[in-house]
């Protein structure tokens, strides 16, 4: 297993083995979103600047690129980390810096970037971070740019039938709870946007099941988030005494997994994302 620190904040690991995982999960997030890395919402044409917040490996923004670069000309890359481990080694046309999402950013960035990424910092933030979040969000994007934030949170494990499902959600709502996280992360960023002002404000959930073909991949994927996420919350919330034990306990929940995937009880993974949009005179955060 993965060797997991307890005393950092972030509960996943940033080696190898993880970026592939961020990888490989970004190929099924596309799928599952219907393959619009930019939500049909925003208008493409208007996007010649763009940042991604908890970057990770680059991997949203280096797909994007690609696909802006067939239409748009001198487009601007930006992805920001908390942490360099997983930048990519040979950036091509993006830029990468080290920035946490809950502190101001450099003033060059200010009233920058036509839209700003952001997706999968659940486990990263605690609730209290979000306000801030959104008011340095706010602070780079230009007026009428756009925010697109996506989770996968609790709407993917809340009143699921799935034995192993509910139990993913008793373990992450005990453990984000301890650290004072907020598992309705996607509601918690609608509401933040609503409240600082941002216009046009929506969420929508995109379900994989809506695709037979993300089957199988949607399974995958879950065990490794078992085996990743929820042997860690076990051991950081003191759920088990030690790294072999959770190892253990992750280890069971995942033959568990593919005994009911066999069974047909496959379960669903639910992408929510919520898309607004600052208005033209700007805000006053
Ligand atoms: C689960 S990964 C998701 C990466 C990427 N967004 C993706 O979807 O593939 C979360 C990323 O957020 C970063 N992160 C955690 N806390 C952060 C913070 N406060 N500000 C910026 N990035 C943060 C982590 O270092 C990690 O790279």
């Amino acid at each position: 297993m993965t060797r997991i620190n307890i005393n950092d904040k972030y509960a996943f690991g940033r080696d190898q083995q993880e970026s592939e995982r961020l990888d490989a999960q970004h190929k099924l997030l596309s799928k599952i979103t219907d393959n619009t890395l930019i939500d049909p919402s925003i208008p493409p044409k208007n996007v010649l600047s763009v940042a991604d917040i908890g970057t990770g490996t680059g991997i949203w923004l280096t797909d994007v690129s690609q696909v802006l670069d067939k239409t748009n000309t001198s487009c601007y890359y930006h992805g920001f980390d908390i942490s360099a481990d997983q930048f990519p080694k040979s950036p091509g046309n993006i830029e990468f810096s080290v920035q946490d999402i809950t502190l101001p950013f450099p003033k060059e960035h200010w009233n920058r970037y036509d839209m700003v990424h952001v997706r999968l910092l659940v486990v990263a933030l605690e609730e209290s971070d979000y306000k801030t979040a959104i008011s340095n969000i706010s602070s780079i994007l230009k007026p009428g740019g756009f925010v697109q934030w996506e989770e996968i949170d609790e709407e993917t494990y809340i009143s699921s039938p799935n034995p192993v499902i509910q139990e993913i959600y008793r373990c992450f709502s005990v453990s984000m709870k301890a650290e004072g996280k907020c598992f309705a992360a996607s509601a918690k960023v609608y509401e933040e946007c609503m409240a600082a002002g941002f216009l046009d404000a929506v969420r929508v959930e995109y379900n994989s099941d809506s695709n037979g073909d993300n089957r199988r991949e949607t399974e995958k994927r879950l065990a490794a988030i078992i085996k990743s996420l929820y042997a860690s919350f076990l051991l950081r919330s003191g759920q088990v005494v030690d790294e072999e034990a959770a190892s253990k306990r992750a280890g069971d929940l995942i033959e568990h997994h593919w005994r009911l995937c066999a069974d047909g009880q496959s379960p669903p993974v639910k992408v929510m994302r919520v898309i607004a949009r600052k208005p033209l005179d700007g805000l006053s955060l």
